[in-house]
């Protein structure tokens, strides 16, 4: 099989490695006479695998003592319900930074469980921006404040997290997760699907700030209420047993990749060929993101007109470069670049982009 480049936003490319070993352990896992998927979710096998995975959460992220990482399903979207339903109680408001598409699914969603006040809206600026720490209008007796750390459809990201006194701030995560090291001082709680840096799509990682249990009301059924995952390790359910295996696996190859501060430098670079191959277009293509906020993710761009965007797509395609069609909200253009895609798919999409612009000129 000739494996193309895909840059797709999510479900996403993942490290042949990481296929392989799953393949490998299809049929059979370790020993087992069963493969995984067979399994008792309170098999020896199943145990470790689950285990391992936290652990290596922990670790590559640098977890603190403070912290419970948990594995649910439902998706991030399933977050935006349970953080407010947590968190948010009558009387109570929070605050949220809405920075694009995804932020305003948190904000609908919070807004149907109790009173949101924006802290920052990019509205104005067509999301192409992000606040500075004095641009925020921070309400000091917020439950807590919820952003997105990268906003996966319109390509900006926070660079540093802003100082929020004592309100725990709430993360959504999901596209750039795992791809650069952070401190977990400011955050109550930060949530991410796995479908981008993390493995399939069918696990969400969750990591919450212990004390913050304290605050989930008993009234919530089971299943929404952070503490039922907490005080179960994540198993008080079926948890997403190959999603999560998957995971492990993606998690051991960060891991003898170098870790965050690698992924950081590959991220910075993948990312900054395509942004300079964008400047030094002479206007063929154009990023309208904010440089400030760019994204190390998912790299949005435009040309002059659709027409020409979709053959720019379906030549690519051709030339074993998928996936970079545009969020169907937006249109245009979108590389997303999260970490088992390769400086080499990176440098071969830089190379299209230069020749297509020599063509169509
Ligand atoms: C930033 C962000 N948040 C939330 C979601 C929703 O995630 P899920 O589809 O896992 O519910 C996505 C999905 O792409 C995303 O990119």
């Amino acid at each position: 099989m000739a494996r193309k480049f895909n840059f797709s936003a999510g479900p996403s490319t993942l490290p042949l490695s990481v296929l392989q070993g799953l393949q490998n352990s299809m049929v059979e896992h370790d020993n087992a006479g069963m493969s995984l998927i067979e399994a008792s979710h309170r098999s020896k096998q199943y145990d470790a695998v689950h285990n391992r995975t936290i652990e290596l959460l922990g670790e590559l992220l640098s977890v603190p003592a403070t912290h419970q990482i948990l594995l649910l399903g439902g998706g991030a979207t399933l977050q935006f319900a349970m953080v407010p339903m947590n968190f948010l109680p009558q009387g109570a408001s929070c605050d949220l930074a809405h920075s694009g598409a995804w932020a305003k699914k948190a904000l609908g969603d919070a807004k149907k469980v109790g009173n949101v006040r924006l802290a920052f809206d990019g509205s104005a600026a067509d999301f192409m921006t992000l606040p500075l720490q004095e641009e925020l209008s921070l309400d000091p007796k917020a439950a807590y404040f919820h952003l997105t750390s990268n906003e996966t459809i319109g390509g900006v990201q926070w660079k540093e997290f802003p100082d929020s006194g004592d309100v725990p701030i709430v993360a959504d995560m999901s596209s750039d997760i795992m791809s650069r090291p952070f401190s977990f001082d400011k955050f109550g709680l930060i949530y991410a699907g796995a479908q981008k840096n993390l493995g399939p799509a069918g696990v969400t990682v969750v990591i919450i700030r212990k004390d913050m249990l304290d605050r989930c009301p008993d009234s919530l059924p089971a299943y929404l209420n952070y503490k039922t995952h907490a005080e179960s390790n994540s198993l008080y359910n079926t948890p997403p047993v190959f999603s999560i295996n998957a995971m492990r696996l993606v998690l051991e190859w960060v891991k003898a990749e170098g870790g965050l501060a690698e992924f950081d430098d590959r991220s910075r670079a993948k990312s900054a060929l395509l942004y300079d191959t964008i400047e030094h277009s002479d206007g063929f293509y154009t990023n309208p993101v904010d440089p400030r906020f760019r994204s190390t993710m998912n790299v949005v761009f435009r040309m002059s007109s659709e027409e020409l965007e979709k053959q720019f797509i379906s030549q690519a395609t051709a030339a074993g470069l998928d996936g970079l069609k545009g969020h169907r909200s937006v249109g245009g253009c979108r590389a997303s670049i999260y970490n088992a895609m390769p400086m080499e798919g990176v440098e071969a999409l830089a190379q299209f982009m230069r020749e297509f612009a020599k063509n169509n000129r």
